[in-house]
């Protein structure tokens, strides 16, 4: 175990009826709100007037933001930070996934600066003051409700970046499982892979082999997510699969699982977001089309940590002994096979990008490994684990 420092800031409100809440706990931090949200699903849903109603009540003034997209865009961002400006607003309440909790927080950062938001992900900037966020999660999938990480997307540059200031972090996030009753089963789906993969990235990527309590803790998320996100798909309103699969998502991302583990990367996430920035492709159907390709290529250096994880989650019947190699391959079967069972993609063919566009995508991912120092992701690495996901 690695020496750590664990503080997370936000105070999560979880359960049924929580919603009425954000009023209060909204007050209690600002006057002016900025309203941040998505199309057309919170107002579908209903959430949209319990959240207004609740606003009112507690005295809070809104001026709304709405219409942000799955892989939030920059120019909608700086829309945000003007209107920010505009009406002194001094606190940002988000009611979405993670595409509309990125965005209220760059718009919080952005809107206390007078140079250009998009400095603080190229590293030109850096965060010293942010508005209050308090949010109201809509779908279990990023963990930005509980973390201080957001992920913006350059429609200009085509470069989808995302980084981490501890003035970030939600001040209190509202967690109601009903909330996601609503979430169709591609997006239930591609929100499951999302906090798996975000268990991956550490689990394979730590370098100390001392550290059961994490990855048990890594392991038992990882085996959450998938029996949650299959109760949700079978019945959405399962209360019980949403309230777990939604603690899952959160607990994936909040710092938890990182401790103690020394230096971690990103890489599958570092790939990912070339196909989101480039094609648009929902963020967990990109990593269901990464995973599986890192996954065979990182078996190539340390095939145990990968056997080890399927020994540990999916256990062999019977008595048979698989040699590590053996199960290592069995891992990455089960994985690729269950993200196609949930109807998630497992190869860029299936997401319509031809082989010959992979230099590019390649191109696209290594500025961001170098931002997130991954130095051991060369152009031609990029490209040899892209050729695994065709
Ligand atoms: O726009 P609306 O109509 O609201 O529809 C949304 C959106 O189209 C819909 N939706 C959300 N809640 C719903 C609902 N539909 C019905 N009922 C509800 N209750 O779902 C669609 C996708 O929403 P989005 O916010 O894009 O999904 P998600 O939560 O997966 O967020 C993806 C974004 O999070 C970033 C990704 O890069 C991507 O941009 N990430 C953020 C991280 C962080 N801050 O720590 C880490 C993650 O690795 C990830 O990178
Ligand atoms: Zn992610």
């Amino acid at each position: 175990m690695q020496n750590f420092v664990f503080h997370n800031p936000t105070k999560i409100l979880f359960g049924r009826d929580t919603v009425a809440k954000i009023g209060p706990e909204t007050a209690a931090l600002g006057q002016k709100a900025l309203l941040v949200y998505g199309r057309d699903s919170l107002k579908k849903s209903g959430i949209y007037k319990q959240i207004c109603d609740s606003l009112s009540t507690a005295g809070v003034s809104v001026v709304e933001h709405s219409g942000v997209q799955s892989n939030p865009m920059l120019e909608h961002v700086r829309a945000g930070i003007s209107k920010a400006r505009e009406h002194d607003i001094d606190i940002i309440v988000a009611a979405g996934g993670g595409s509309v909790i990125d965005s209220a927080k760059a718009i919080a950062a952005g809107s206390v600066v007078a140079h250009d938001v998009w400095k603080f992900f190229n590293g030109k900037k850096s965060i010293k003051a942010a508005l209050p966020i308090v949010t109201v999660l809509t779908l279990a999938a990023a963990g930005s409700e509980m973390n201080s990480g957001m992920v913006i997307t350059n429609e200009k540059t085509r470069q989808k970046f995302g980084f981490g200031h501890r003035l970030l972090h939600p001040v209190t996030s509202i967690l109601d499982p009903e909330v996601t009753f609503t979430v169709p089963p591609d997006y239930t789906a591609y929100g499951a892979i999302d906090a798996v993969a975000h268990v991956l990235e550490f689990y394979m990527t730590s370098r100390d082999t001392d550290t059961p309590v994490q990855c048990r803790l890594m392991e038992g998320l990882i085996q959450n997510s998938m029996e949650a996100c299959e109760r949700c798909l079978l019945d959405p309103q399962d209360y019980g699969g949403r309230a777990n699969l939604m603690w899952t998502a959160t607990l994936a991302l909040n710092g938890l699982t990182g401790a103690g583990l020394g230096r971690v990367g990103f890489p599958m996430h570092m790939i990912e977001h070339s196909l989101s920035a480039l094609y648009n492709v929902p963020h967990g159907a990109g990593l269901s089309v990464i995973i599986p390709g890192w996954l065979t290529w990182f078996c190539q250096q340390e095939e145990a940590r990968v056997a080890q994880l399927g020994e540990n989650i999916f256990p062999v019947e019977g008595y048979q002994r698989l040699t590590t190699s053996a199960m290592a391959e069995r891992t990455i079967t089960i994985f690729r096979n269950w993200f196609s069972k949930i109807e998630s993609p497992v190869s860029l063919g299936e997401l319509e990008i031809p082989p010959s566009d992979i230099p590019g995508i390649a191109q696209n991912a290594l500025t961001l490994a170098r931002f997130w120092r991954l130095n051991e992701y060369s152009q031609q690495t990029i490209e040899e684990i892209l050729h695994l996901c065709k």
